[in-house]
């Protein structure tokens, strides 16, 4: 692959993340600095559009998610890792899409309506909580890239942004690349209930999370519902454990647990345990390099001044192209 093909994605500093987050998408994100040139960074912006009442809970977690991005393994020597409100041009650009953007494709956007409804706890009756789509448009054009690695529950918002892309380079002429999605091919990480993992249900096991928390909540987790008792067969096709084992468990172990799982010879239990060796094999090099960061800040914040210097130099080249476009080149 070529290093001029060109990645950018983001997320929300709101909290840890999870097992969910990594290998629905980090895990991507990690593998596409070989192969591109990526800009990742934090959408402290974004975060501010639902948390505006409370933005002092932002700050921290600007740090925590760095720290999570660099246990999963990004690497500052590999990709631009930086915070969108360091970088005014993200504020700028989103400022003359809004020009371009039609009312009723942010207000027929369908994660626009679901979030409203779902955080009822929360006024999202603004400009800015309507305009998220076209301050991510402009996250995303500000580095003309090919390709944002992304979730499922984000195609309606780079939907958008292709739209906005498009009528920009009918306006003024052709410029922007229309950004393509790229998904994650794996199968989602159910939480340790069976519903999708999500932090509000607190059914998570979270990146950073220690061992000695991790051990309940996997002895507690859901299985194969269907096998009452352990001389029951299981079938590890319908157990919500199993998808943990095929991210983490050797190949060879996973043809012994379907064995021993569809005869009964193994309990629920048995495969907690097994569950919990992989697990621990999988989350100790992660907390080993999150552990080089633990309690510095000042690296942190190298490199994000790093990142953002990187990013702004790039963002700058796109932002004179877009003044001149627009004859807003004073
Ligand atoms: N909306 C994204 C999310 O909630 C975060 C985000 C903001 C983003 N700007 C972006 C993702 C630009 C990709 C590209 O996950």
């Amino acid at each position: 692959m070529s290093q001029e093909t060109r990645v950018v994605s983001g997320m929300r500093p709101t909290g840890p993340l999870h097992l969910g987050h990594f290998f629905g998408v980090l895990r991507n994100w990690v593998d596409f600095q070989k192969d591109y040139s990526c800009y990742y960074f934090v959408a402290d912006w974004h975060a501010l559009t639902s948390e505006y009442a409370e933005p002092h809970k932002i700050k921290s977690f600007v740090g925590e998610l760095v720290k999570d991005w660099y246990a999963a393994g990004l690497d500052p020597e590999k990709c631009v890792i930086f915070q969108q409100s360091q970088i005014k041009d993200h504020a700028e650009l989103n400022l003359l899409l809004s020009m371009i953007t039609p009312l009723g494709w942010l207000e027929r956007n369908p994660t626009y309506k679901e979030v409203k409804q779902e955080l009822v706890s929360k006024d999202l009756n603004t400009f800015g909580f309507l305009g998220y789509p076209v301050l991510q448009t402009a996250d995303i054009l500000l580095y003309r890239p090919q390709f944002v690695p992304v979730g499922h529950d984000q195609l309606p918002h780079l939907e958008l942004s292709r739209e906005i892309a498009r009528r920009f380079n009918y306006l003024y002429g052709d410029f922007f690349p229309e950004p393509q999605a790229k998904l994650t091919e794996t199968s989602k990480l159910p939480g340790l209930d069976g519903r999708k993992m999500s932090k509000s249900y607190g059914n998570c096991l979270y990146m950073g999370e220690e061992m000695d928390s991790v051990r309940p909540k996997v002895m507690s987790m859901l299985t194969d519902t269907n096998r009452m008792r352990k001389s029951d067969p299981g079938n590890p096709d319908i157990c919500n454990m199993y998808p943990y084992h095929q991210l983490m468990t050797p190949k060879e172990k996973r043809d012994e647990i379907r064995e021993n799982c569809t005869q009964a010879k193994w309990g629920c239990v048995d495969c907690k345990k097994l569950l919990l060796i992989h697990l621990e094999e999988f989350l100790g090099p992660l907390q080993q390099r999150r552990r080089e960061l633990h309690d510095r800040p000042d690296l942190i914040q190298d490199i994000l001044a790093a990142g953002n210097q990187r990013a702004a130099e790039e963002a700058g080249k796109t932002m004179d192209l877009v003044r001149r476009k627009l004859n807003f080149d004073f």
